[in-house]
């Protein structure tokens, strides 16, 4: 058996979060920080050995038909099921190939799965998604399955569902596709918005017929934001208040309809101005914080085109969209208001295999 490494990119909600929850669209963009995962053969041990320093899993071991069972360590928990939905569902897509569990007791062979991250978990960039994806990606070339990426959506969004119950699954198809993505419904509807850099300072692109380029920077608020209480904390306003919340749900949607138009025309000043509304319907949704409020707010004030939260909200990173001649102005904004800046690249390539 082929020793396979894979990556898969972070990622970041440009407009669209919560509401996209429920079927409407949103707009995410691919970071440049990546998670690595490598699956190779161990001999004469039927087992699968789990290796994830950065989660805090060291040498975690199950055997093949415990999958799914019993106590799994949080670090653990998206690539366990997802090698689970992988066996299980496998007959189901390739039904002419021989079951890669049959081949692996024939063998006599287990599993060394070992991950790398150059983000952690904490800052919101999509690990869970990540991971997943690397793992089914990872067992399909391993196992020469050569799933389509919309299989590979399909079972990592499953394996995510699996496990937090709930999700849009707009950050399985960022993992997979990468870019900037429009994405709906589930991932009925899975559209390229732009192919190119939108703040690659080599990239040329200007906006709006300026001649500057308008990078995305990111502050992150030092708080982690717990995604699935967020979304249960929305769902009940949504029970309280269903004529408000629909209402901002629906506003929500033209703001990402037109931020698509204007990413298109690569109009980052109307972009800014959309990022700013989406802030603003955010806020009616009571999930932004005082700190991320006002590292918005500082940002804004210090020359930035728009600035938002992006995520779930209650913590992680906001957004600012920057003309290169406020870049440091505004960086200097987001630290002073208790911001860490992160530097990352946006629109990059989605789930790769490395080697
Ligand atoms: O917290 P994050 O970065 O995973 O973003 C969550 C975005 C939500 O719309 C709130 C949830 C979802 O699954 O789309």
């Amino acid at each position: 058996m082929k020793k396979v490494t894979v990556s898969a990119p972070g990622k970041l909600m440009l407009l669209g979060e919560h509401a996209v929850v429920y079927g409407h669209p949103c707009l995410v963009t691919a970071v440049d920080r990546r998670l690595y995962l490598s699956i190779s053969a161990i001999s004469n041990q039927q087992k699968v050995i789990i290796n994830a320093a950065g989660v805090e899993v060291k040498g975690y071991e199950k055997s093949f038909d415990e999958l799914g069972i019993g106590d799994i360590p949080k670090g653990a928990q998206f690539i366990e099921i997802a090698i689970k939905n992988f066996f299980e569902s496998n007959p189901k897509i390739m039904k002419q190939v021989e079951d890669p569990l049959l081949r692996i007791h024939n063998d006599k062979i287990g599993l060394s799965i070992k991950t790398r991250s150059e983000f952690a978990s904490m800052f919101g960039f999509g690990s869970s998604s990540a991971v997943t994806v690397c793992t089914i990606k990872a067992l399909s070339e391993v196992f020469d399955r050569n799933l389509s990426q919309k299989e590979l959506f399909d079972l990592s969004y499953k394996t995510v569902l699996d496990i937090q119950g709930n999700g849009s699954g707009f950050d399985v198809a960022s993992a997979i596709y990468g870019g900037t993505i429009y994405f709906e419904n589930r991932g009925e509807r899975i559209v390229s918005v732009i192919s190119d850099s939108i703040e690659n300072p080599d990239s040329g692109i200007s906006g709006n017929g300026d001649e500057e380029k308008f990078p995305l920077l990111v502050g992150y608020s030092g708080v982690k934001a717990d995604t699935v209480t967020l979304v249960k904390q929305v769902a009940l306003l949504g029970a309280q208040q269903p004529d408000v919340v629909n209402g901002i749900f629906q506003d929500i949607e033209k703001i990402v309809h037109h931020g698509r138009e204007a990413l298109e025309k690569k109009d980052f000043v109307l972009f800014g101005k959309l990022m700013d509304q989406n802030q603003d319907c955010l806020v009616k949704l009571g999930i932004s914080t005082e700190k991320l409020n006002s590292m918005i707010t500082a940002a804004r004030d210090a020359g930035a085109l728009g600035a938002k939260l992006s995520g779930a909200g209650g913590g992680d990173c906001m957004i600012a969209i920057t003309p290169n001649s406020s870049q440091q102005s505004v960086k200097e904004a987001i630290e002073n208001a208790g911001g860490e800046i992160m530097n990352v690249s946006t629109n990059t390539e989605g789930v790769r295999v490395e080697t």
